[in-house]
């Protein structure tokens, strides 16, 4: 069974509270925020005020995907909301270890993410302290793009570094997450799938929360 985190960015943002009450309804296991700031990724989604509305109305985990600059300076905006993973880029931290450390002393799960051209030998030095990896499948900042193939290689080789460190980590992905790929990433290796237009755009998006978790190794 894999661990499904469905993105509110692909939700109706006209009416997040309905979303919301069928994600509390369904089988996902964690709901996925995606914030974005206009400099890290060429795009702007939703800030704080927004997450604190839906956090008060969401019954599952909080999976927090920070694309911003300086996601460390957030930490205490993301532990109040009651998130229960932050994930911060890779890119995006010069001091990943003390950032990591940070998130951990606030009472979170630490998740850190890579964009598709970062290899996952990067984290050769962090992986036993983190306790997910989100691969980006896509490039970040848009919904609905196409999954970039060479992901599942990817996660073949995070895998591999897991297990020969004896790491305890996760491994997420996120982008271009649909009934072809889901399975494909989750027999590569994959814990938690993110999906965001294939499930809100969906006519059943409960009947593709379920696909998505009977996918297994
Ligand atoms: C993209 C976001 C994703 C996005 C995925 O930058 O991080 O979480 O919502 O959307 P889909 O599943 O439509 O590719
Ligand atoms: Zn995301």
């Amino acid at each position: 069974m894999a661990i499904v985190s469905p993105s509110l960015l692909a939700a109706n943002f006209a009416n997040l509270q309905s979303d919301i009450e069928m994600i509390n309804h369904s089988e996902a296991d964690w709901l996925h925020l995606d914030v974005m700031d206009g400099v890290f990724v060429p795009n702007i989604s939703f800030g704080f005020p927004v997450l604190e509305a839906v956090a008060k109305i969401c019954k599952k985990k909080l999976d927090v995907h920070l694309m911003i600059v300086e996601p460390g300076k957030f930490i205490n905006e993301v532990k109040a909301l009651g998130a229960y993973m932050m994930n911060v880029h890779y890119e995006a931290c010069p001091h990943l270890h003390r950032t990591v450390q940070q998130i951990h002393e606030a009472g979170m799960k630490a998740g850190v993410t890579l964009n598709p051209h970062t290899p996952v030998c990067v984290l050769e030095d962090i992986i036993q302290d983190v306790d997910m990896v989100l691969l980006m499948t896509v490039n970040p900042g848009f919904g609905g793009q196409k999954f970039i193939e060479h992901s599942i290689e990817k996660v073949k080789a995070l895998k591999a570094l897991i297990q020969r460190t004896q790491s305890h980590a996760l491994i997420e992905v996120d982008g271009g997450v649909n009934g072809d790929t889901g399975k494909r990433l989750v027999e590569a290796g994959t814990d938690v799938l993110v999906a965001g237009s294939y499930v809100f755009r969906a006519e059943k998006p409960e009947e593709r929360i379920i696909e998505l978790k009977h996918f297994t190794r």
